[in-house]
């Protein structure tokens, strides 16, 4: 017998807010969608308006809650990484949030690396100073809007601001506090080493809890504004990331995830933090309480083609796939360098740039189309070979994101990693793992191991093909080789269209 009731996961993502209820044992029941724009004020900056999130998750909310038939057991919140929500005194919003994907603080990553010291940063964080993280972003308000910056009295995540509309309460997640720079990986709490070095208040940080922890109860204002009951618990939930994985069952060691969205991730759970001591893939807490998990970010995966699409003539993914099915694996001596806005995973390089290298007059535009694919499970091939360098067991790959979706991109997945590419029966992404660590924070399952047995895999599984693997071998060394080759150029090429 089924028990009644239902679980939501609310994604604050960077294109819109997405609610999705399900049962208790996984079934989706219910969904909302809404979109929100992306201001690009200058190259470079990217940012988005914090009430327009409340708004469309009011919107999203109202609308799963309408349609079930029980009120739900719990609310679990995930969103978009790394973004920077500044708040007065009266919590009023002081301007836009800077995005995860936002590149404006490359002078503010290098005051942090000097003040801290590089190696004592990744020693404390596991991560290097990225542009797009939350403490640079601080730095740069203080230096760049000063007027603004005297006014901030709390600093939140973008999920977190949205918890603080439902609960009234300052409260964060362990995973999505990874990415602000201000975390001690290990003890999981804020560093009072790093905030003193950079000078950020304490105060101005919310309360860190693990993943699956209560964090916050709906307030009679929120219940009007939404439809969900008064005090209904809301779990701290994870960065989009750590809730993905939890919804794609990556719990436990040697499970590894490879996603390809707008960005490409490749996802490893970890037992203990390991952390590459060159700072090139991110080391973050899990949305699993006292867990780790690495990650390898591919900026531009997914997004690399809906680009190529774009610039020939507005084609749809599935016209591309066909086309690019069409050409030879390996493209004839073709290779795509997917680094069109900058690069994180392995190169840490926001003035990386793309290229297409190697053209020759055999190639058509099935073969441009489909060196594009390839560039893309290239780069996520970097991550993965960072996780086996620090001993990352890897015992399955999951596929997951919309890239999944298509047959010939998986199939490149398993001939370039050299190992079977399973497929995950989840299209829900963030919002469904946030649910089961809602299930949890509701009492509905002992812990987030038991919430992801309600996971089902697809019976697809892509098998590597022997010689195509051995090919691919040699094309991904020298798609390393390009990136050294070219770094230079790139950064000039870079520079020059800046100034
Ligand atoms: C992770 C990252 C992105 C955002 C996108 O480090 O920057 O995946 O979380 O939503």
């Amino acid at each position: 017998m089924i028990r009644p009731g239902s679980l939501i996961g609310l994604d604050i993502g960077t294109s819109g807010a997405r609610a999705v209820a399900i049962d208790l044992l996984g079934n989706v029941v219910a969904s909302a969608s809404a979109s929100y724009p992306l201001s690009v004020p200058r190259p470079g900056w990217t940012e988005q308006d914090p009430q327009q999130w409340w708004s469309a998750s009011q919107d999203v909310l109202k609308r799963v809650v309408s349609r079930l038939p029980h009120p739900p057991l719990a609310l679990g919140l995930t969103g978009q990484m790394h973004g920077s929500v500044f708040l007065d005194e009266g919590d009023r919003v002081i301007r836009p949030a800077l995005l995860w994907s936002d590149q404006r603080t490359e002078n503010e990553c290098r005051t942090i690396t000097e003040k801290v010291g590089a190696a004592r940063l990744i020693e404390i964080t596991g991560n290097p100073a990225i542009t797009g993280f939350q403490a640079p972003k601080v730095l740069w308000l203080r230096e760049q809007e000063p007027a603004s910056y005297a006014r901030v009295h709390h600093l939140l995540l973008p999920k977190d601001y949205i918890r603080l509309c439902l609960t009234g309460e300052y409260a964060t997640d362990a995973s999505d506090a990874s990415g602000t720079l201000l975390l001690d990986l290990n003890r999981r709490a804020w560093s009072g080493e790093i905030m003193s070095a950079l000078e950020i208040p304490p105060s101005w940080l919310p309360a860190v809890h693990e993943g699956p922890d209560v964090a916050g109860h709906i307030t009679p204002t929120a219940a009007a504004a939404t439809g969900l009951p008064i005090g209904l618990a809301v779990a701290a939930g994870a960065g989009d990331n750590a809730a993905a994985a939890v919804g794609n069952g990556i719990v436990r060691e040697g499970l590894v995830s490879s996603s390809i969205g707008t960005s490409g991730v490749v996802f490893a759970d970890s037992a203990t933090p390991r952390i590459d001591p060159r700072g090139r893939l991110h080391a973050f807490c899990h949305a699993v309480p006292g867990r780790y998990h690495l990650m390898g970010v591919t900026l531009s995966a997914g997004g690399s083609l809906r680009w190529w699409g774009e610039a020939t003539g507005g084609q749809d993914y599935e016209v591309m796939a066909s086309l690019a099915a069409k050409a030879p694996a390996g493209s004839e001596g073709l290779l795509f360098l997917p680094y069109l806005t900058g690069e994180r995973t392995p190169h840490l390089d926001p003035r990386a740039r793309g290229a297409f290298v190697g053209l020759n007059l055999r190639h058509t535009q099935a073969h441009l189309t489909r060196a594009v694919m390839e560039g893309v499970v290239y780069s996520l091939k970097d991550s993965l070979d960072l996780m086996e360098q620090l001993g990352v067991p890897i015992t399955e790959i999951r596929a997951t994101g919309g890239g999944s979706q298509s047959r010939l991109w998986r199939q490149m997945q398993a001939d370039v990693f050299g190992r079977p590419v399973h497929r995950v029966d989840n299209e829900e992404g963030p919002a469904f793992g946030a649910a089961l660590l809602a299930g949890v924070a509701g009492g509905v399952y002992a812990d987030v191991f038991e919430a992801c047995s309600v996971v089902r895999m697809h019976l697809d599984m892509e098998a590597p093909d022997p010689e195509r693997q051995r090919l691919y071998q040699g094309y991904h060394a020298a798609y390393v080789d390009a990136y050294r080759a070219m770094a230079p150029l790139m950064h000039r090429l870079a520079d020059l269209s800046a100034s």
